[in-house]
């Protein structure tokens, strides 16, 4: 193995938790059913490849969770699968909640606790063919959902989230139309699904609360370190426009519209945040890309790892409830990339920390190489890899280095 640097994290405070996160769409297989899949599927889509079979870890759930615990992590972050559970509008499938009680069950035989996430991307068909998320229906939809999983698996929940990255799924879906059902550049539409988001959210939270089962309730928000530049600087910094969504943001940009989730987030238990780039908006709003010449991740983000300090601080601060970074990492080839961009996120999560930042927890993204949304299969972000033919998981070096840092923080 390769000489791994050092650097360590110190030691963490009380209930701290260290773990690590996966997707259901990302890494089950097979989830044939829900608005992804289609969109995958769909002629000319804008999807690289077909999630397929993906990591199989519907099958492989136990190894998957062996894994976390070699690496001596405290919790795995999952997200169950709304269309597995309910594959058809009010007809739940017992089949799956066992699937994923089982696998909860064994986590905490294994000592490891649970980090559930209700939404993940993926919307069931049914209902995105109802609607989706600009049909306020889905409130009450989304409820229910919320209500069988508690049913059956709260008292096996150490924490929750219900939506994971809403900003992306009213964005993406409903706004710049890269994600599924693709509506572009209505702005009442977009405004729309995030009314509904955030009122799924706050039923959602109640019904979760309500248990059985008690654990903390959020969500988690795509954060990344958002920076405005005056139209001179942009010129210095070699910034240029990006053609790709230069049409549909003049003079507005959903990313520099966080507000809606952050303040909902003041009523949960705690925020979760996900970071990880620099993003870059003209005076206007407009979203530069980042030049060619500046260091960038596999996927052409920018390699700025310390972006993470500056999310946990916002979120905070507007919050004013714990933190927990419930994602960040780097899609790269080269692990020892990722080591050093690790190290230097922690760096500045511990800076926070020590500037006295409530933050609770820090979940890495990902456990495995998986599948990366419309980039499919290309963009490796585990700390495994995964032989896509045999299923077969291998642990990287930052594997092993993040279970020393791990250890580090106990001793
Ligand atoms: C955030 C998303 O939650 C996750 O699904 C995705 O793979 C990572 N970002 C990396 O893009």
């Amino acid at each position: 193995m390769p000489e791994i640097p050092m650097t360590m994290f110190g030691p963490v405070p009380e209930g701290w938790m260290w773990g690590t996160a996966t997707a259901s769409h990302q890494i089950e297989g097979g989830n044939v059913n829900n608005d992804w899949w289609r969109l995958e599927h769909a002629p000319g889509s804008p999807a690289k490849e077909s999630s397929g079979d993906a990591c199989d870890s519907w099958n492989r759930w136990l190894e998957d969770l062996q894994l976390v615990q070699r690496m001596g992590l405290d919790a795995y972050r999952f997200s169950l699968e709304w269309s597995r559970i309910e594959p058809a509008e009010g007809e739940f499938s017992l089949v799956a909640l066992e699937h994923y009680r089982e696998m909860m069950v064994a986590a905490h035989e294994m000592g490891l606790k649970t980090s559930v996430t209700l939404h993940h991307f993926t919307t069931p068909l049914w209902a995105a063919d109802a609607g989706g998320w600009a049909d306020e229906r889905m409130v009450a939809w989304f409820a229910r959902y919320a209500d069988i999983v508690v049913q059956h698996l709260g008292d096996h929940i150490d924490m929750a989230a219900t939506f994971n990255e809403p900003n992306v799924v009213d964005a993406g879906g409903y706004y710049s139309g890269t994600f599924p059902p693709g509506i572009t550049g209505d702005r009442a539409v977009y405004e729309a699904a995030q009314r509904t988001i955030v009122a799924a959210h706050e039923r959602a939270r109640e019904v979760l609360k309500a248990g059985p089962g008690e654990f903390p309730v959020g969500l988690t928000i795509a954060l990344p370190d958002v920076i405005v530049h005056p139209d001179d600087d942009v010129e210095s910094d070699g910034l240029r426009y990006d053609q790709w969504d230069a049409d549909a943001l003049v003079a507005f940009n959903p990313w520099a519209r966080l507000d809606a989730y952050l303040e909902t987030a003041k009523g949960d238990d705690y925020v979760g945040v996900q970071t990880y780039f620099e993003m870059h908006l003209d005076s206007r709003g407009e979203t530069l890309e980042v030049p060619e010449s500046w260091r960038r991740t596999q996927i052409g983000w920018s390699f700025t790892p310390e972006a993470l300090g500056q999310s946990v601080r916002r979120a905070a601060e507007v919050t004013g409830v714990p933190v927990i970074v419930t994602e960040n990492g780097i899609a790269t080839e080269d692990d020892d990339d990722r080591i050093e961009y690790y190290s230097r996120s922690l760096a500045a999560v511990r800076a926070a920390l020590d500037d006295g930042v409530d933050v609770r927890g820090f979940f890495a993204w990902s456990l495995l190489d998986n599948f990366e949304w419309l980039h499919g299969f290309g963009p490796k972000f585990g700390l495994h890899e995964v032989d896509l033919v045999t299923f077969a998981r291998t642990p990287k070096p930052s594997a092993g280095w993040y279970a020393r840092l791990v250890e580090d923080s106990r001793s």
